[in-house]
C-alpha cells in the first residue's frame, strides 16, 4: 500500500478567510479551496458580485462578508470582532487590489504624492497590518496557519516598457513601491512566525488574462501581443493557474514551504 499524498491537499477541517475573494483570482482561489473541502469566508467590498458567488457556492461552505479596506481602523476593528464571533482561520489569503479612483494616474509622468500616499495607506497599509494581526490570532490560538500575501513580478522587477508601446497603458509607480513592500513583509512575518508553526509566502503572479486595473475589462490586443512575445511560454496566465498554487500554498503538501515568493509567471522573471 502507498501513502495517499493527494490527502495533505485536502482541506476538510480548515478554514479560510479571503480579502478580495470576489476578485479575478480570489473568486478562482475560493473555488479551488472549495473544491478541497474547506470553509471559505469571502471579505470584499464588492456587493453584487458577492451575492452572485453566494449563488454559485450555493452547496458549499460558503460565506460573503462586506468589507472594505477604504478605512483601515475600521476594518481592522472588523475583522478583529469576526474573529471573536467566528475563530481564526487556519488559512488567511489576501487577494484583494485596492486602489483610488486616480490609479491610472500612477504614472511617471503624472503621478503625485497624494496619489501614492492615498493608495500607500490602501493597498500596503492594509496588506500588512491585517495579515500581522492574523498571524497575532493564529499564534495566540496556537493555529498553524498559512498566510498568503499577492505580490506581482512587479514587486520583484523593473516593467519592461516595451510591452505598453503604442497602446494606452503605462508604467505604474506606485504599484512597484506596494508590491515590493508586501513581498518583503511577507518574509518578515515568515521569520518571526516560523517559530510558531505559522507559515507566511507571497504570490507572484505574472500577466493574467482578464482585465487591466483602473482601464476596465477588454485588454488591450496591442498589449497582450507584446507581452506574449515577452513571455517565454509564449502566453499569459489564467486564473487557474494562479488559483491552484494557492489551493498548494494553503495546504499541508506545502508544509515546509513559508517565507518564499512563489512566481507563476510562465518564465517572465526568468530571463
Ligand atoms: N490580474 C493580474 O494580472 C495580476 C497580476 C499580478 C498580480 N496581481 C495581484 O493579484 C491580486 C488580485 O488581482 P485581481 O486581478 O484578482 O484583482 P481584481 O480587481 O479582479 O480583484 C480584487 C478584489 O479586491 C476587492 N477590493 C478592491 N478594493 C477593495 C476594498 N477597498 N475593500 C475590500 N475589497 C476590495 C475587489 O472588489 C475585488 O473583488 C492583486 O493584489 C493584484 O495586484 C494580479
Amino acid at each position: 500500500m502507498i501513502k495517499n499524498y493527494l490527502n495533505k491537499f485536502s482541506l476538510k477541517k480548515k478554514k479560510a478567510y479571503i480579502i478580495g475573494g470576489c476578485g479575478l483570482l480570489g473568486s478562482e482561489i475560493t473555488e479551488a479551496l472549495l473544491s478541497a473541502s474547506s470553509q471559505v469566508y469571502v471579505f470584499d467590498n464588492d456587493k453584487k458580485k458577492g451575492n452572485l458567488l453566494k449563488k454559485k457556492f450555493i452547496n458549499n461552505k460558503f460565506t460573503f462578508i462586506h468589507f472594505d479596506l477604504e478605512n483601515l481602523y475600521q476594518a481592522d476593528k472588523k475583522m478583529r470582532n469576526f474573529i471573536k464571533k467566528n475563530g481564526c482561520p487556519d488559512i488567511f489569503i489576501n487577494c484583494s487590489y485596492p486602489a483610488t479612483k486616480e490609479w491610472k494616474l500612477s504614472s511617471f509622468k503624472k503621478n503625485s504624492l497624494n496619489l501614492l500616499r492615498k493608495n500607500i495607506d490602501l493597498h500596503l497599509n492594509s496588506y500588512t497590518w491585517l495579515s500581522f494581526k492574523i498571524c497575532e490570532a493564529m499564534r495566540q490560538k496556537k493555529i498553524p496557519g498559512s498566510v498568503i500575501m499577492f505580490g506581482s513580478i512587479y514587486g520583484l522587477v523593473g516593467q519592461n516598457m516595451s510591452i505598453y508601446k503604442n497602446t494606452k497603458i503605462s508604467e505604474n509607480m506606485n504599484y512597484s513601491i506596494i508590491k515590493g513592500g508586501i513581498i518583503n513583509f511577507s518574509r518578515q512575518l515568515a521569520s518571526y512566525y516560523g517559530n510558531y508553526n505559522i507559515r507566511v509566502n507571497s504570490i507572484c503572479p505574472g500577466g493574467i488574462v482578464g482585465h487591466t486595473k483602473g482601464l476596465g475589462k477588454k485588454q488591450d490586443k496591442t498589449f497582450l501581443n507584446n507581452y506574449k512575445k515577452n513571455c517565454p511560454m509564449k502566453r499569459l496566465g489564467s486564473p487557474e493557474d494562479v488559483a491552484s498554487s494557492a489551493l498548494f500554498l494553503a495546504s499541508d503538501a506545502s508544509s515546509y514551504i513559508t517565507g518564499t515568493t512563489f512566481i507563476i509567471d510562465g518564465g517572465w522573471t526568468a530571463i
